[in-house]
């Protein structure tokens, strides 16, 4: 594995980071920049790796170590990673050996971005990180907290236990994916349609109804779509970042969904139903804001248009995949859902399991076929069954 550090003052903890995975019995080979080496002391990782630490593209005894370095390697793990660094890697690069070692890799790639809020949320790093995201590259977004200079806000690069804990999930993921889903099936000329996230229905202009759902599998399957060539539209109520390359649709409420989705459906190939629809919503939404001496108000609620149900009944041709988020009795739950919404796949998952659930990277779930067919898949990156899923759909559209 290769711990690639660049000039942030959170290299500080790279040395933490380093140990943490040597702890996990992982050979890590670092590579600094020439600014990360003001930052942290080579001697302090040539000491602890017995390795000699490496930065410029001339000065080392192997003639070629931008182009060995990234083979031999299970895992790029760069923390932290500056704006300059993700500019250079998202431009391809090869100025120093870490920007090198990166272009020269077909290693998975995990990014710790570690910068100032306003670098961080400029539209050229938000824009690199995107590109990069949608190259398949991973991503740990900084979390909030103090940050150099005294100031506060996001850009903190995440906790070491938390880099490794990702690291070590992706190290774990990587190897199933070539058999959870061949790359090399394409989806030129489908059109896809996914929608993700959790909708929120108003009970006042400040609170509402909603779910935990993060829009993170819905997201990785358009994501995906993209990238086997598909045109796609993401009908969205999640706040995550959305993949490059695609058109991206707001709502908020599943009545705003419905309406996107069913103008969107005849010029569809494939339906994705990710999102969590809200199953009722207050039958009336308050005009201002319900004052707590008012009392707590009791809230009446009406059930919401079954988006999927509709889809169902409305189908022609189209390919309509839902998704069953149970917590007991997961197959007959998903099974009978699948049948009563009419449509040709579920995806069933466990959401009461820590590592399949709301808010976690991981996910595993079952394929329920119109005709019958059952699929295991087994726990993954939420990108990787994303991917499984895309590709077993972009299967069946050939059949
Ligand atoms: N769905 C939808 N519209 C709704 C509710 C759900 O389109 N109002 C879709 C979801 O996007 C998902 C599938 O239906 O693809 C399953 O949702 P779920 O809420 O689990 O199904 P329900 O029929 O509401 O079943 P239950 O609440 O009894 O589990």
């Amino acid at each position: 594995m290769i711990l690639g550090i660049s000039g942030g003052i959170a290299a500080y903890k790279s040395v933490e980071i380093l140990r943490r995975l040597q702890r996990t019995g992982a050979d890590v080979v670092p590579v600094v920049t020439e600014a990360g080496r003001k930052f942290v002391a080579p001697m302090a990782l040539e000491s602890l790796t017995g390795r000699r630490v490496s930065s410029s593209l001339w000065n080392d005894t192997d003639p070629i170590p931008h182009t060995s370095l990234g083979q031999r390697a299970d895992l790029i793990l760069v923390a932290p990673a500056t704006a300059d660094l993700i500019a250079r890697y998202r431009a391809g690069l090869a100025s120093d050996l870490l920007a090198a070692t990166l272009l020269a890799s077909r290693a998975p790639v995990l990014l710790c971005p570690a910068m100032h809020t306003e670098m961080w949320e400029h539209p050229a790093t938000q824009e690199n990180i995107d590109v990069l995201q949608g190259r398949g590259v991973h991503v740990l977004e900084p979390a909030e907290g103090s940050l150099a200079g005294g100031d506060m806000g996001i850009g903190r690069m995440r906790e070491p236990a938390e880099i490794v804990e990702k690291a070590q999930q992706i190290l774990l993921s990587d190897s199933p994916l070539t058999d959870l889903a061949d790359a090399a099936r394409r989806m030129e000329g489908v059109r896809v349609l996914v929608t993700a996230g959790g909708t929120r229905e108003s009970i006042d202009p400040v609170r509402f109804i909603g779910n935990r759902s993060s829009g993170k599998m819905g997201h990785a399957i358009a994501a995906e779509a993209a990238r086997r060539g598909a045109a796609v539209v993401l009908v969205t109520a999640s706040d995550a970042r959305t993949p490059a390359g695609i058109e991206v649709i707001r709502v908020q409420t599943a009545a705003e969904m419905e309406k996107e989705v069913l103008s969107r459906f005849a010029d569809s190939d494939v339906v994705f139903m990710a999102a969590a629809v809200a199953d009722f919503r207050p039958r009336v939404e308050a005009g201002s804001k319900i004052k707590k001496s008012d009392g707590p108000p009791l809230l009446e609620l009406e059930p919401t248009p079954d988006i999927l149900a509709r889809l169902g009944e409305e189908k022609a041709s189209q390919f309509v995949v839902g998704f069953a988020a149970e917590t007991d009795d997961l197959v007959e739950n998903a099974k009978a859902k699948l049948e009563r919404k009419k449509i040709d796949l579920i995806v069933a998952n466990d959401v009461s399991a820590a590592d399949s659930g709301f808010e976690v990277d991981t996910n595993r779930a079952v394929l329920l076929w119109r005709a019958g067919e059952v699929e295991d898949l087994p726990l993954a990156l939420k990108s990787e069954i994303a991917a499984a899923i895309v590709e077993r759909v972009a299967g069946a559209l050939e059949d």
